[in-house]
């Protein structure tokens, strides 16, 4: 009897497998425990037959002995396993960076020019990219043989008839458009994307941004522009910056006028920026001429209106000292990560 159940723990024994200490510790239990099966066959022992004790105890302490032998190795074998089968971890090292995205530069310049408008009570007006022949010239008074209608300029989408399409190259086109469609008065911002045919270079691209600004009332006059203006440069560049206009030349404004503003670096003594000369150049505007009003159907009699024009990234330049227009296209994220977004929401 004995040596029967001797026989069945050795084989069970050495088939014995475990996956986890907890395994392990079940099957020491069951054949070395208190009640174990090796210590019920101790017990057994004592009943054995005194001329065949020297045999049996000898078999049974070598079966505890097997039986611990095993036990120990299983327990050191699945001790290794889940060590290896454990995800290699080094808790020293540092974690994924996850870097948060900054605004654009013109994207935060852009934001800055429509929130002061806002507040001046100025709406946004958008329009079309690809426009019509009529929308970017007709419309603004520009003469039939106009050098900026010349394919050198302006990208055609369509040509060959009397209104091609064709990408703005400026954003007056939103002025018609809200003249057209909006009731009076009128006091829209136009952001917007404009495309020229131009070599890109540090200086010019061939796609920019504007910012279009328009004013139609009865009785809007030149010192109204004047004083939006003015109070436009203090907000974006500071309360002490001064303005001065300089008479210039624009199809559908007249009179006109470009705008600078005195050089916030080196206010007013001359510096490399304002190339010595205090003012930096910021916008174009000027009286809304009567043909444009006329075209977009209000009577020109009654009412009366400025328009402004300003190049985002010029203004975004002058801001950051930024010195080549081409950094802003090409997603540099040297370049992107200088411009901090605490001012954003
Ligand atoms: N459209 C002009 C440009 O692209 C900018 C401009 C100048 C807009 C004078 C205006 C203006 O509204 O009055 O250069």
């Amino acid at each position: 009897m004995i040596r029967e159940d001797i026989e069945r723990l050795l084989g069970e024994i050495d088939a014995l497998k475990c996956k986890t200490q907890k395994e392990v510790e079940e099957a020491r239990v069951k054949f070395l425990g208190k009640k174990g099966e090796v210590t019920r066959l101790f017990e057994e022992f004592r009943t054995v037959a005194p001329e065949l004790k020297r045999e049996f105890g000898k078999t049974l302490n070598e079966l505890k002995q097997t039986a611990a032998a095993k036990i120990e190795e299983l327990k050191n074998a699945v001790g290794d396993e889940a060590a290896a089968s454990a995800p290699k971890q080094d808790l020293s090292m540092p974690g994924d960076p996850m870097p948060l995205g900054s605004r654009h530069p013109v994207s935060i310049v852009r934001q800055e020019i429509v929130d002061i408008f806002r507040k001046f009570g100025y709406d946004v007006s958008e329009g079309p990219e690809i426009e019509d022949d009529y929308h970017v010239f007709e419309a603004l008074n520009f003469p039939q043989n106009h050098p900026a209608r010349d394919m050198q300029d302006t990208f055609f989408v369509s040509a060959g008839h009397l209104n091609p399409l064709l990408l703005r190259t400026h954003t007056s086109s939103v002025q018609v458009r809200t003249m057209e469609k909006m009731p009076l008065p009128i006091r829209v911002i136009c952001p917007g994307r404009v495309f020229r045919n131009e070599a890109i270079s540090a200086r010019a691209h061939c796609i920019f941004h504007q910012v279009e600004g328009l004013y139609v009332d009865e009785n809007v006059t030149f010192a109204d522009l004047k004083q939006a203006i003015l109070l436009f440069a203090r907000e974006m560049f500071g309360a002490e910056t001064e303005i001065r206009m300089r008479p210039s030349y624009f199809p559908f404004t007249e009179p006109s006028a470009e705008v600078d503003v005195s050089c916030n670096i080196c206010h007013g003594k001359g510096c490399n920026i304002c190339k010595g000369t205090g003012w930096l150049e910021i916008l174009g505007c000027g009286m809304v001429d009567p043909n444009v009003l006329e075209a977009s159907g209000i009577d020109s009699r009654k009412y009366s209106g400025f328009a402004f024009g300003m190049g985002l990234e010029r203004i975004a330049m002058l801001k950051w000292r930024v010195n080549d227009l081409r950094h802003y296209f090409e997603n540099d994220m040297r370049f992107l990560s200088e411009f901090s977004t605490s001012t954003e929401v």
